[in-house]
């Protein structure tokens, strides 16, 4: 087990990739703390870890909020008595021409990807620094590095969290906090598979190495890694999980 009673906190936990974390996270023995804006879905998800001897709880958060990410880093102390881990990966992606895009529709998308992840992290890294170590992953996209249409509030918040990552690796080093980011290739969600029709899939696997659709499960254990001990030295990086769609 590679995060043996460590303390892991997922955000958007309930559902998609947050999901494959969150049961991968409890497989490896980690106690995880489910938050999501879905309470009833986290709920439900960490009563059936529990079920199975896992050590889980759940607490609805939005992470735009800066009430409910103080509380949820609360709340792990609580529950589990420290925070080891902290994986940023609640977001939202709506697919939007760009004539279309409103100022609203710009600050939503910027409010959860960039200012949650940038709250969540407000949240415990004083807890972090305390304990004087922790590891933070933030969750990119390889549409950063591609560009894609309809995306461009979702990519431009993307680009934002890479540079914040890189930013939180040289403020939060001294005290023994890795900082880094994770850019999934396209991945077959119940989301993605609702945006987006199967050609569009077909192009993603032609411009991979390795030529099948990804799922959720292929980015877990860069998660693990990234929690765990093994990656005590690894900080400011960002590792593309995409079946070498692109080299950059
Ligand atoms: P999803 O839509 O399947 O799941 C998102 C989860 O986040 C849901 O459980 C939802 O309830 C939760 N959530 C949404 N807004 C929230 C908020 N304000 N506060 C707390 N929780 C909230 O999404 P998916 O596909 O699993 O994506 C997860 C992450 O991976 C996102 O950051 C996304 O940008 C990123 N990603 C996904 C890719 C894909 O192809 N699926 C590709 C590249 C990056």
């Amino acid at each position: 087990m590679k995060l043996k009673d460590r303390v892991v906190i997922i955000t958007g936990a309930a559902h998609g990739i947050g999901e494959a974390y969150t049961r991968r996270c409890a497989r490896e023995g980690a106690a995880v703390l489910l938050a999501d804006i879905d309470g009833e879905a986290g709920r439900r998800l960490a009563e059936e870890l529990q079920a199975a001897g896992g050590k889980a709880a759940a607490e609805r958060v939005d992470v735009s909020s800066p009430e409910d990410t103080r509380r949820m880093a609360e709340v792990a102390v609580k529950r589990f008595g420290r925070i080891d881990a902290l994986v940023c990966n609640a977001g939202i992606y709506p697919l939007t021409e760009w004539e279309k895009i409103t100022l609203d529709d710009w600050h939503r998308v910027l409010n959860v990807n960039l200012t949650g992840t940038f709250l969540c992290c407000k949240a415990v890294v004083p807890r972090m620094k305390e304990q004087r170590r922790g590891s933070i992953v933030t969750i990119a996209s390889s549409t950063f590095w591609s560009g894609s249409p309809r995306l461009a509030h979702y990519i431009a918040s993307k680009g934002g969290v890479i540079g914040l990552t890189r930013a939180m690796a040289t403020e939060f080093g001294p005290y023994g906090i890795t900082v880094n980011c994770v850019a999934p290739g396209l991945t077959q969600t119940a989301t993605v598979r609702n945006a987006y029709a199967e050609e569009w899939f077909q192009k993603r696997i032609d411009e991979q190495c390795i030529k099948r659709k990804q799922m959720p499960e292929d980015l877990t254990g860069a998660i693990v890694f990234l929690c765990s001990e093994d990656a005590a030295f690894v900080t400011g990086q960002c590792l593309q999980v995409n079946g070498g769609m692109s080299f950059h």
